[in-house]
């Protein structure tokens, strides 16, 4: 760590505080400010917009410039050059795989592929129309029952083999989660498939016929699963560090970034990028929505626009927007209405005042869904996409944060609520309006 300093002198502060200073390899240097503890402050950050709550290796985003590495590999190059399995390789242990650890990568993932036959029985606790996400929070979570023996987060076998069976499973657990609503039958892995080609076939496969899997189809959810994969400290993510950092299981704080994703405001964006697309129905309603989205009084936002971290395009956006042209071409979709829908959705909001003054660019979500739709995905699967995907990028992130030494996180706060005070008796007590 560098030696720079920062000088923090507070009003009322006997003496001013010295705080360390750390520079990355990328990025904006830190100012460590634990010893403020000592000196009777907090920092206050709601939100987190200007907190780094750890160190990682993992990716790097730099949001001004629109750069996503993972590792030091441009999205873009891997998005062009590698495959899923590959990325989460990546992701997990820091190198690009030789081809033999490439394949033996693969077998193990591939040999992991199935659940236990008991995890069938919880989806018919499950109504057919039941949210694909509440499933998912559920049997994810449930899956920690069946693993007792490697379930020690200090050994890292037991981590290694948790983080397989998690990558692993989530496809096939997924496609579980679609069948359920359908009422059709759970389809088994196919160890003759690769990892993306199997989801296909455990999602639109039936037992009548044999695997048929359009490459198309499958290179698009590869595609989807890699740019879905890790992404720094995003909300799901920092929740499934915090779990972690109590010492839960890895299925456990799985659920928890499962259930985080779930949110508008994050990975359930995809999901209400196709409702908004669908709401707007015409290009000629384009303009009035965007004017809601401008209104202060207005909670109408563009749903897949803006980001915490970009001020710019989201790279992501930009290869989904190219796969999306893509998928369609190659499927024989010409014309698809919310396509040309969101093309000039796009148009306007870019050369609009407002969306340029406050640098909101289509984000991940914008097109994803687009590409989901076309390719049979029903709109409530499309978040179980973004989690499937993710998977690797939680795991990543919770063995870093284990093997840099576990440390509960336990935020502090600005209070502002009621002093000590009396305890009335409870005839005596006025009404009061108990607003929510
Ligand atoms: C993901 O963090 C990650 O990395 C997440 C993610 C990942 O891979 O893990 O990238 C995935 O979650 C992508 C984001 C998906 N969400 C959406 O598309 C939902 C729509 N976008 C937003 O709600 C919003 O942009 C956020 C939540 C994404 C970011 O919110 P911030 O950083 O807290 O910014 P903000 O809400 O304070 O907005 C800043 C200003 C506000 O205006 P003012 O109060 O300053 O006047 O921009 C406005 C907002 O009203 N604004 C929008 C807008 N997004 C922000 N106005 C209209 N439409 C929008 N979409």
């Amino acid at each position: 760590m560098s030696e720079k300093k920062a000088i923090l002198t507070v009003d009322g502060m006997e003496s001013p505080q010295e705080l360390p200073v750390y520079t990355g390899s990328l990025g904006p240097d830190v100012i460590d400010v634990r010893q403020l503890t000592s000196r009777g402050y907090f920092t206050y950050d709601p939100g987190f917009v200007s907190t780094a709550s750890c160190e990682s290796k993992i990716t790097y985003i730099d949001g001004g410039k629109g750069v996503l590495l993972h590792r030091g590999y441009p999205i873009e190059v891997l998005a062009e050059k590698s495959d899923y399995l590959e990325s989460c390789y990546l992701l997990l242990h820091g190198e690009l795989p030789s081809q033999g650890q490439y394949q033996e990568f693969v077998n193990i993932i591939t040999h992991h592929t199935m659940v236990h036959e008991s995890i069938a029985r919880f989806f018919r606790g499950f109504h057919y129309d039941s949210h694909p996400m509440a499933m998912m929070c559920g049997i994810v979570g449930a899956l920690s029952a069946f693993y007792h023996d490697s379930l020690d987060i200090n050994d890292s076998e037991h981590r290694v083999i948790s983080a397989h069976r998690l990558i692993a499973k989530m496809p096939t657990l997924a496609a579980m989660c679609y069948k359920h609503s359908k009422g059709q039958p759970f389809m088994y892995p196919n160890n003759k498939l690769n990892y993306s080609e199997n989801f296909v076939h455990m999602m639109f496969g039936t037992p009548c016929n044999d695997p048929d899997v359009n490459p198309v189809i499958a290179r698009a959810i590869d595609r989807i699963f890699l740019l879905h994969a890790d992404h720094e400290q995003n909300a799901s993510t920092s929740t499934v560090r915090l779990a972690g950092s109590s010492g839960a299981n890895p299925f456990a704080c799985i659920a928890a970034g499962i259930a985080t994703l779930w949110g508008p405001a994050h990975g359930g964006a995809n999901e209400a990028v196709l409702n908004m697309l669908e709401e707007i129905g015409d290009e000629k309603n384009i303009d009035t929505y965007v004017a809601r989205a401008k209104d202060k009084d207005d909670p109408f936002r563009l749903m897949g626009f803006g980001h915490r971290v970009y001020k710019n395009f989201d790279p992501r956006a930009k290869v989904m927007k190219q796969t999306c042209d893509e998928v369609l071409n190659a499927l024989g979709i010409e014309n698809d209405p919310l396509l040309k829908i969101a093309k000039r959705l796009e148009k306007i909001a870019l050369e609009d005042e407002y969306f340029i003054a406050k640098k909101l660019y289509p984000n991940v979500d914008f097109y994803s869904g687009i590409i989901m739709k076309a390719i049979g995905i029903p709109k409530d699967m499309f978040t179980v996409m973004f989690a499937t995907g993710r998977t690797v990028g939680w795991i990543a992130h919770w063995h870093e944060m284990i093997t840099d030494g576990l440390k509960i996180g336990r935020p502090r706060q600005l209070y502002t609520g009621a002093p000590v005070r009396e305890f009335p008796d409870r005839a005596t007590r006025p009404s009061h309006n108990p607003s929510f």
